[in-house]
C-alpha cells in the first residue's frame, strides 16, 4: 500500500489544508505534529528509510522515546501539502533518551521538521502524561482575529479566557478549562517550548501573543474545533 494511501496521512493532510483555507497559514505560517500509533507506524513503514542523521533537539522528552511523529517541514507551505505530501511532511523517529530525531520518511526534496518541533514535543510530552497517552496531535496556526485580540485584551489567562468565552456559550464547554496566554517571546526557542509546555499542564489551548495559537488535542477533528471555536469568538468580539 502507498503511504498516501494510509488513513492518518490521508487525515493528516486533509487537517493541512483545511486549516490553509480557514486563512491560519499564511506563507509558512503554523505546524502541525501528530503522534503515530504503533499500527499506524506498522502500517507506513515499508516507506521509512533510516539513513538520515539523528539530530538534537534541545529539549528532553523521555516519555516519548522510540515513538513517531508526522511533522510539517520548517519553512513549508501548508497550501502546498495536499499537491506534493512527501516534499512538504515528513515522518520523525525519536530516539532512545528523547532528546534527538531522526527523519524517516518525507521531505524529499531536503529540509527538517518545523523550527517549533521542541514546542510541539514538549506539549506533546506534557499531554502524554496527563491524559495517560490519549492526546496525540498538537496544532499551531495564526488566525487573524485571536492574534488581533492580544494586541488590546489583558495579557493573562482569566481575563483573556472571560473576554472569549462571553462571546460564544459554546466556548465554555469546547474548552472548559479556558485559555492560556505567554507573552511576546523569540518563536522556535526553548524558552517558548518550556513556557508553553508548562501552560499545557493546565489548559489545551494556549494563546502567543502577537503570534498565533497552540493547541492539543485527541484527534485532527477535535483540536481543529477548538481552534475554529476560539477564533470564532474571537472574530465576534473584534467585530462587536
Ligand atoms: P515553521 O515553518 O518552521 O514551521 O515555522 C512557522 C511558524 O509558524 C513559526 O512560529
Ligand atoms: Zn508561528
Amino acid at each position: 500500500m502507498c503511504i498516501l494511501d494510509v488513513e492518518v496521512i490521508k487525515s493528516y493532510v486533509r487537517m493541512c489544508n483545511d486549516g490553509w483555507l480557514q486563512g491560519w497559514h499564511e506563507r509558512n505560517g503554523g505546524n502541525l505534529t501528530y503522534r503515530m500509533t504503533k499500527e499506524e507506524v506498522e502500517a507506513c513503514k515499508d516507506s521509512f528509510t533510516y539513513d538520515r542523521p539523528w539530530v538534537p533537539m534541545g529539549v528532553t522528552a523521555e516519555n516519548l522515546a522510540g515513538e513517531f511523529f508526522i511533522s510539517t517541514g520548517s519553512g513549508k507551505y501548508f497550501r502546498n501539502v495536499i499537491l506534493a505530501p512527501e516534499e512538504n511532511i515528513c515522518i520523525a523517529e525519536l530516539n532512545a533518551k528523547g532528546d534527538a530525531y531522526r527523519v524517516v520518511w518525507g521531505l524529499t526534496k531536503g529540509g527538517r521538521p518545523t523550527s517549533e518541533f521542541p514546542t510541539h514535543l514538549l506539549n506533546h510530552s506534557v499531554k502524554y502524561d496527563i491524559t495517560g497517552g490519549k492526546h496525540r496531535l498538537v496544532m499551531h496556526v495564526h488566525p487573524v482575529n485571536t492574534i488581533a485580540l492580544t494586541f488590546v485584551l489583558p495579557q493573562n489567562d482569566k481575563d483573556f479566557t472571560r473576554e472569549i468565552w462571553d462571546m460564544m456559550p459554546e466556548c465554555a464547554v469546547v474548552f472548559p478549562r479556558g485559555v492560556g496566554i505567554l507573552p511576546l517571546m523569540l518563536t522556535g526557542s526553548i524558552d517558548i517550548a518550556k513556557a508553553t509546555a508548562e501552560k499545557f499542564k493546565e489548559y489545551d489551548v494556549v494563546v502567543w501573543s502577537m503570534h498565533g495559537i497552540f493547541s492539543s488535542g485527541e484527534n485532527f477533528r477535535d483540536v481543529f474545533g477548538i481552534i475554529e471555536t476560539v477564533e470564532k469568538a474571537a472574530e465576534i468580539l473584534v467585530k462587536v
